[in-house]
């Protein structure tokens, strides 16, 4: 019974991986809304506390050398908007959700380590960002474009909202090529994280849905290439988390005002 209902959860889970658009989008709102509450202890749980390290890497990356607001998409509960915030040069972070229940746990998290007046989180939409061209010095995206109805939508609303000579910095679990860190990975992925979802967050499912979502994301080159084509320069990435994870950046190419 209990292997049967395993075997549901996951094959569930590859459907769901594969949806596009609304379907997709409604999909993965229910399943953040349920698992928002449990959304920071299983990141810790999952990376052995990795992730924090990854977002100060990432927030690092997007702010050198810039000055101005920066903004982070899909910010769930807040983390990368707090680190872009903490940056020298970064006046002032914005932190944008589609869900209301992310945005004020987000909102608590600023609050409790006294960044409310240096961060505004907000609910809005990844596809469709409330604000003009060039508002911002740089935009971060964390572990949330896998589970975008429309990835190139995302990333070209990222670029819009980008000014001339800012930056776009995207950190996301990544394909890994076939091999003997892929065949050690597996288990891990796709057993043990669903069992710790099931024990902690009391939902097999969105962590099932997660391995399964990372296999059908564009692998780090193409996720480059996509960069590229969107009116980026000097894209380029790094690997991080034994492969696990890709660290991916660009420039926005035009004049800086
Ligand atoms: C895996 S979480 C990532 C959260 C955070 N960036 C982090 O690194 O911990 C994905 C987030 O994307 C958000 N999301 C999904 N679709 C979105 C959309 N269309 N616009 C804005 N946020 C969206 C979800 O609500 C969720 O909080």
């Amino acid at each position: 019974m209990t292997c049967n209902i395993k075997v549901r959860w996951s094959s569930l889970a590859r459907t769901m991986a594969e949806l596009q658009g609304a379907e997709k989008q409604r999909y993965v709102a229910d399943l953040f809304s349920r698992i928002s509450g449990r959304y920071d202890l299983m990141n810790d749980l999952m990376t052995l506390g990795m992730h924090r390290r990854w977002k100060r890497q990432t927030a690092a990356l997007a702010a050198q050398g810039l000055s101005g607001p920066a903004i982070d998409v899909s910010t769930g509960t807040g983390d990368l908007a707090l680190e872009l915030a903490r940056r020298p040069g970064i006046e002032h972070a914005v932190g944008l959700d589609l869900l209301p229940k992310m945005v004020s746990l987000a909102e608590s998290k600023a609050e409790s380590r006294g960044l409310s007046a240096t961060v505004t989180m907000m609910s809005g939409d990844a596809l469709s960002l409330p604000f003009a061209n060039g508002s911002f010095a740089c935009a971060s995206a964390g572990f949330s474009l896998r589970n975008m109805p429309d990835v190139k939508q995302a990333l070209s609303e990222m670029v819009r909202v980008v000014r001339p000579g800012g930056r776009v910095v995207i950190l996301e679990l990544s394909p890994m090529k076939h091999g003997l860190r892929s065949t050690l990975f597996h288990p891990i992925f796709h057993g043990l994280i669903p069992m710790i979802g099931r024990l902690v967050a009391g939902d097999g499912t969105a962590y099932s849905y997660l391995p399964r979502s990372v296999d059908h994301f564009l692998e780090a080159e193409r996720l480059a290439d996509m960069l590229s084509r969107l009116g980026l320069a000097e894209v380029d990435y790094r690997r991080l988390g034994f492969g696990t994870v890709a660290l991916h950046w660009g420039i926005k190419v035009g004049q800086a005002n």
